[in-house]
């Protein structure tokens, strides 16, 4: 019988306290924690790793005699974590992480150091969708598929925001204050809400499925930050909610289109119903047609179960490395046009004669056609109405010019957002 593997954690807080807590009480055949680390040795991680070896600076995992597999859990893009898992491939050490931010930014040199020669494992289920199994459905489980679209909802703190706006009437800031006690936002919540964290986690899953290279630069980016109680109430009235959604498609020769937007989705659609921390995930996919993976994308205990599912599959020999082969073997990413969408446009106009009629028309004169108008009525002393049209499919660009001719419109109109319209064939 082989010898169990040693693990050495970098990273006590909400996601590492969990993998420790669950090893030490064996959920891991194979596995045995030896070594820990994180700033605080002092920290009550409420798991008791007197028995683990504390060690101040988590690189020296890397060369550590009673280390033989590495899980890095601190986060961050670079610094201590990219150092800490760069030592151990090169010391032949695999390697699990949850840090979607380092991959993205450094699928480059980690690729070459895990798919080069030796092979090195470097796994990170826990990177995309929390406790979801998604790189394994993609990588492996429809590895005979030719994938065509991934679309869903990859952020659970977005999600969480979006769904207490709604349902508990929170305001932005008390929504996001709840995501960052129950552990499920980074810390610097901006990469949540900013739809940067959901724009990593797609461009992993885009070198998965298309072969392209990660690159941030190329995802058409929007975040939640603009979306008001204002919005989720209208959204209401139209039957429909406002979800984070990201979401890449295969255009053939033209290459993959990357989005992440937040859109206007019906109440009765599978989408709508993804609440909470809840993340899913849409592959659409020959031969095997269309899957729909659901589940909760944040927090300790749903990341801590994909980490170990790592640690598991290394134990027993099936480590892999990041990609099929390094980054600079794939195809590049390239900047695209968002498809044609129904489009919902608020605005807040001036509560005096003309300025619907001026309104309407700089939407026609771009060619953006309306199919529904509501305006709120005013309170008192209010100078400027809360206005939406929801607009028939129109071209982006065409939505972009009319949106910049309202902005500029300064003394009828401000607060301008315009918003897809998700339809389930997206
Ligand atoms: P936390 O902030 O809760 O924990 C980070 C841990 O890393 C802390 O224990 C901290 O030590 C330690 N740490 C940070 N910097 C250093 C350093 N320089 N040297 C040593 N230790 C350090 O983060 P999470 O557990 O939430 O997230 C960890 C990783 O998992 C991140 O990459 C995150 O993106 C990812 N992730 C998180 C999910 C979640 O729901 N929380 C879901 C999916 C992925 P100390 O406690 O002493 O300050
Ligand atoms: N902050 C991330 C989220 C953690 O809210 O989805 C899981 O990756």
């Amino acid at each position: 019988m082989s010898a169990d593997k040693r693990i050495g954690i970098a990273g006590l807080g909400t996601v590492g306290s969990q993998v420790a807590a669950r090893l030490l009480s064996g959920a891991v055949p194979g596995a045995v924690l030896t070594a820990v680390s994180a700033r605080d040795a002092s920290r009550d991680r409420g798991v008791d790793l007197s028995g683990q070896r504390f060690v101040s600076n988590p690189q020296d995992l890397a060369s550590a005699d009673d280390v033989d597999v590495v899980v890095e859990l601190m986060g961050g893009e670079g610094g201590v974590a990219l150092d800490l898992v760069q030592a151990a491939l090169k010391a032949g050490k695999p390697v699990v992480t949850a840090n979607k931010a380092m991959l993205a930014a450094h699928a480059d040199s980690l690729s070459e150091a895990s798919c080069g020669s030796p092979r090195v494992p470097l796994a990170f289920e826990a990177a995309v969708a929390g406790g979801i199994p998604v790189i394994k459905a993609v990588r492996e489980g429809m590895a005979g598929n030719e994938i065509s679209r991934l679309s869903g909802i990859l952020n659970g703190t977005c999600n969480y925001i979006l769904s207490r706006m709604e349902v508990a009437k929170l305001g932005f800031e008390e929504a996001l204050k709840e995501a960052q006690d129950k552990g499920f936002a980074e810390a610097d919540p901006f990469l949540d809400v900013s739809g940067t964290d959901a724009a990593q986690k797609l461009t992993i899953l885009s070198a998965l499925a298309f072969d392209v290279a990660p690159d941030m630069a190329h995802v058409s980016l929007t975040g939640i930050e603009q979306i008001s109680a204002q919005d989720i109430s209208f959204a209401d009235g139209f039957d429909s909610v406002i979800r984070l959604v990201a979401m890449a498609e295969h255009r053939g020769a033209q290459g993959v289109f990357h989005q992440v937007v937040p859109m206007l989705v019906k109440k009765n659609t599978t989408l709508a119903q993804v609440s909470n921390e809840l993340n899913a995930l849409k592959i659409e996919a020959e031969p095997v047609g269309s899957i729909f993976l659901q589940g909760p994308g944040a927090g300790g205990g749903a990341t801590a179960s994909a980490v170990l599912g790592d640690i598991s599959d290394i134990v027993q020999g099936f480590g892999r490395a990041l990609f099929r082969a390094p980054t600079s073997g794939m195809k590049e990413s390239a900047t695209q046009n968002a498809p044609d969408s129904e489009y919902y446009v608020r605005l807040a106009l001036a509560d005096k004669p003309g300025s619907m009629a001026k309104a309407t028309q700089i939407l026609a004169e771009n060619g953006v056609s309306i199919e529904e108008v509501v305006q709120r009525s005013s309170q008192a002393g209010d100078s400027f109405l809360p206005v939406v049209f929801i607009t028939h499919h129109c071209e982006i660009s065409a939505l972009r010019a009319a949106v910049g001719a309202l902005e500029a419109q300064k003394d009828i109109c401000n607060e301008v957002l315009a918003l897809p319209v998700f339809t389930e064939e997206m």
